[in-house]
């Protein structure tokens, strides 16, 4: 059943578990993760950037998700607009039939993303539809921007408050030292555990994770065995996502560990069965290793079990 990111997240606040929102863009990954949703009896948000609609197109995408929501009516699904950067865009995907929208406007000074946001706000509640924003700025591992002695790419707790206050907005996703991508950290992991608990006791509203993507070991290892690349990358540990949804997070954004366990699949096809020419040979497995892959991931967020 398609509904309100509002109302999904809602529940995983008052049952403090968090729910995976995954990327996708295309039918196997969207299949995939419908799949291991049933499997594991899990809720779900599928999720879709402004590059994979630039790809596929908002009426295909939202048109493969009613299709599989319809497949599997039991199962609570929201599709949200990751990283809306325009109110436009917003529009776009509310008018598209998605049920949820981030507007990020973090790349604006506070009043500005607060004043877009409210927009959206106003616009995206007309239409029961739920409204996710960020503070604070993801980086990449070496960008972090140190101004009067605070790191300014870190939410602060006070504009939090005031920010949510304010937008009405459904949930926050805080800044607290993720990046997104498959290069996370230099050296060892590290997250502001104790500023996520204060923007939470500060805010009450559920909060999201990006770049959550953990890149478990044996996904890697899948990966890196046909010859591809990851040397140096590092996720999120398994566990460090436990304490995060102990300290507020009810929304978990990840695509990286479902790009790599994808293609760790298209890739071992391409080297050990060089004449294969049907599409379906490649992304059979590819979809298989996803499922089985985000099954884990549900039982780690605490999802599995929830419907
Ligand atoms: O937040 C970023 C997601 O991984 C989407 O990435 O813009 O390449 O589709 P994309
Ligand atoms: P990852 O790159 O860690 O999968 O994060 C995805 C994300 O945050 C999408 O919004
Ligand atoms: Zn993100």
């Amino acid at each position: 059943m398609l509904i309100s990111g509002a109302k999904l997240l809602k529940k995983a606040h008052e049952g403090g578990y968090a729910v995976g929102a995954f990327n996708f863009n295309n039918m196997e990954i969207a299949q995939a993760i419908f799949e291991a949703a049933n499997e594991v009896s899990s809720p779900i948000i599928v999720q879709c950037s402004e590059g994979a609609i630039k790809y596929a197109g908002a009426d295909m995408l939202h048109a493969i998700v009613k299709t599989l929501s319809e497949k599997y009516p039991h199962i609570p699904v929201a599709l949200n607009l990751d990283h809306g950067t325009s109110f436009e865009s917003c529009v776009h995907a509310i008018a598209h039939g998605f049920t949820s929208v981030m507007i990020d406007a973090s790349h604006h000074n506070f009043e500005e993303n607060l004043a877009i946001t409210k927009e959206v706000v106003r616009v995206a509640h007309a239409a029961d539809v739920g409204v996710e924003a960020e503070l604070g700025r993801l980086m990449g591992i070496e960008d972090n921007i140190v101004v009067e002695g605070k790191n300014a790419s870190l939410v602060d707790p006070d504009e939090a408050e005031k920010f949510v206050k304010e937008s009405g907005v459904d949930y926050l996703a805080p800044a607290i030292g993720t990046s997104h991508g498959a290069f996370k950290f230099k050296g060892e992991p590290k997250l502001e555990f104790e500023l996520l608990k204060e923007v939470k006791r500060r805010t009450g509203i559920p909060l999201v994770l990006h770049g959550a993507s953990s890149i478990p070991d044996e996904v890697r290892a899948s990966f890196e065995q046909t010859g591809g690349d990851l040397k140096g990358s590092k996720g999120v540990p398994a566990n460090f996502l436990e304490l995060a949804i102990k300290g507020g997070i009810n929304k978990v954004n990840t695509d990286t560990d479902l790009r790599i366990a994808f293609m760790a699949q298209v890739r071992k096809v391409v080297k050990e069965k060089p004449s294969e020419i049907d599409p379906r040979n490649y992304f059979k497995p590819a979809r298989a290793a996803v499922v089985a892959m985000l099954i884990e991931r549900m039982k780690v967020l605490g999802s599995a079990g929830k419907i």
